[in-house]
């Protein structure tokens, strides 16, 4: 079963965009299957580690185009991109200590970058993009 399947909604018609989204989707999901079926720390270690390598990147991606573009929106967006790379490696840090309640820290937080940053955030600069006429 999947926690956090893909959804038509998460797509911003921008082929690369959408491609790094589908692969961070399925590593949170993973993510999470992992840890709902109990799996062991070097497991999940290894997940959370290239999760955070794959978000880094992908976040370059994004702020390379919004920037190429002048999106307007660039300053606002790159903050919400630190914050959730912080997150991710308070994260990491929680878990060298303890794992406990790590797994609904980690729901919340895997939700809100879903739910709020692509399809709120992501979604006005996909938006800004279409009205200036760029398609990619
Ligand atoms: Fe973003």
């Amino acid at each position: 079963m999947q926690f956090f399947p893909w959804k038509e909604q998460y797509r911003l018609n921008i082929s690369e965009i959408d491609e790094q989204h589908r692969l961070l989707v399925a590593m949170i999901d993973r993510l999470h299957t992992a840890m709902a079926e109990g799996k062991g720390k070097s497991v999940l270690d290894d997940i959370i580690t290239e999760l955070y390598n794959y978000t880094k990147f992908h976040f370059i991606t994004e702020e390379r185009l919004m920037s190429e573009y002048d999106y307007p929106g660039f300053a606002q967006h790159r903050r919400e991109h630190k914050e959730l790379i912080g997150k991710v490696l308070a994260m990491m840090e929680r878990k060298k200590e303890n794992s406990l309640g790590l797994s609904s820290d980690l729901s919340i937080m895997l939700q809100e970058w879903l739910n709020s940053h692509i399809l709120e955030t992501d979604k006005k600069y996909s938006e800004y993009l279409a009205t200036r006429g760029i398609s990619l």
